[in-house]
């Protein structure tokens, strides 16, 4: 038997339902694999769904977003499918995610200290 990699993305959809309630494809077929200790970078276009595809593996999608196909294998786990509260135990402790925009990680207002504080009382 052979490890499995560290995650397998596997033919990812996402979706988004617009106002007047049609479906929209934000992301298609979207396949890699990263293996322990690897790098990858994803590089495209603005709105070519790199921040989607991100917020995806960790079930995390804003608004009506939402995952239609595929399979996010996290050591052979799919948290696609995960139940919610498989989900609270991975996110943070094998999977987590780092914000592109400082300002909306960290409220320059608070002390670190605060903020520690305030994810302890969450
Ligand atoms: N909150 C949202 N509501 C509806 N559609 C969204 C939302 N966020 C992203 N999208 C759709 O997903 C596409 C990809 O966006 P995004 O992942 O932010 O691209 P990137 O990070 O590559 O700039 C957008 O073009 C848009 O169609
Ligand atoms: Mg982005």
């Amino acid at each position: 038997m052979t490890t499995p990699p560290l995650l397998e993305v596997q033919g990812l959809d996402v979706g988004f339902t617009t106002p007047d309630g049609r479906p929209l494809d934000a992301v298609r077929d979207v396949s890699f694999t990263l293996r322990r200790g690897e790098t990858l970078a994803v590089v495209g276009e603005s709105g070519s769904g790199k921040s989607t595809t991100a917020l995806a593996l960790l079930r995390m999608l804003p608004g009506t977003g939402r995952i239609t196909g595929g399979s996010v294998l996290l050591d052979g786990e799919d948290l696609a499918t995960a139940t919610e509260d498989r989900l609270r135990e991975v996110r943070g402790a094998r999977i987590g995610m780092i914000f592109q925009d400082p300002m909306t990680a960290l409220n320059p207002v608070l002390s670190i200290g605060r903020h520690l504080d305030e994810v302890l009382r969450a």
